[in-house]
């Protein structure tokens, strides 16, 4: 069986990927408490230790709004702690898939979807920071494959830590008949974490490189919520326009994904994925 290393296995992607990969991979998940990231040589001994085939790097500061406050602890991680994954993976030759984001695009003047070779200086800072993580990893380990992937969403939540996404805040706010609001200023690709862990198999065989990687949509969030309600033949009533949000600087941070098409890798559009899993939550509540 090969083995597989995946970081930040306690958070929302890494658990999932750990799950999943855990019946056909022999599945290692070193926990912060024993390899700090940030920690070079405890990196380095715990990769000599288990030697992985593959390697996915899903540890991060993933808060956008923590990164803006602690924009050095967060550099550690997202930058300092890649680079680490980065050269350890070099060091035993090992396939190594990096988590990197869509926020790169954020406040870029050219119209989205945005492809990979765009030049972009984020306006946030964990744009930024993964941006350097990309650049600083393909300097050290040029086979890496970095992967920008989009806004995630589950339909199950898998632990009591676990932050709220798009999907369940949806499916929560309908169960509970409140009024539901999303920007019309916000245009990005929303996409289900299965369809991501599934497709990560097929990621072991491109080149390295930057990839977009997730949904494509081009509608905005709010145009998109009214598309599924419409199809699925909810009421569309309880959907309303948020124009506050994203007005001063309008956000199109959706992504072109060609690239990894002609590698044979699909997404479902967002609205497709919205969809199929929106009749599964119709199911679930008819069949109560
Ligand atoms: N979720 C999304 O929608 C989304 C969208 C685009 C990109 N991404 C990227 O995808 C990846 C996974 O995101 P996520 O939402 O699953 O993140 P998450 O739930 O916040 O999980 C982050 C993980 O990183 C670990 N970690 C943090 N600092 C560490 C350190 N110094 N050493 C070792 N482990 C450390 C955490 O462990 P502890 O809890 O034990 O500290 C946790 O397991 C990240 O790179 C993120 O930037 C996520």
């Amino acid at each position: 069986m090969k083995r597989l290393l995946v970081t930040g296995a306690s958070g929302f992607l890494g658990r999932r990927i750990a799950e999943f990969y855990g019946r056909n991979y022999e599945v290692v998940t070193p926990g912060h408490q024993e390899m700090d990231i940030t920690d070079k040589e405890k990196v380095s001994a715990i990769f000599h230790d288990f030697k992985p085939h593959f390697v996915i790097h899903s540890a991060a500061v993933s808060d956008v709004g923590m990164c803006e406050k602690e924009p050095e602890r967060s550099w550690k991680m997202n930058v300092e702690g890649s680079r680490n994954i980065a050269l350890a993976s070099a060091e035993l030759h090992a396939k190594c898939l990096m988590c990197s984001s869509d926020q790169i695009y954020f406040g870029s003047k050219i119209p989205g979807p945005h492809r990979e070779d765009e030049s972009v200086n984020s306006l946030n800072v964990y744009g930024r920071q993964k941006k350097q993580a990309e650049e600083e990893c393909l300097a050290e380990n040029p086979k890496c494959v970095m992967l920008r992937l989009s806004w995630m969403y589950d339909t199950v939540t898998k632990s009591k830590y676990e932050h709220g996404d798009f999907f369940r805040t949806l499916a929560l706010g309908l169960k509970k008949k409140e009024i539901l609001r999303y920007p019309v200023h916000d245009v990005r690709g929303i996409t289900d974490v299965d369809e991501v862990v599934r497709n990560l198999e097929y990621a072991w065989e491109l080149e390295g490189g930057v990839y977009n990687f997730g949904s494509p949509n081009d509608r905005n969030t709010y145009e998109t919520v009214i598309a599924m309600f419409t199809k699925l033949g909810w009421d569309a009533k309880v959907v309303q326009r948020n124009e506050e949000a994203f007005a001063p600087a309008p956000r199109d941070i959706s992504m072109n994904t060609d690239k990894i098409n002609k590698n044979g890798i699909v997404f479902s559009s967002t609205l497709d994925g919205l969809i199929r899993n929106g009749r599964l939550l119709k199911l679930t509540k008819e069949s109560k």
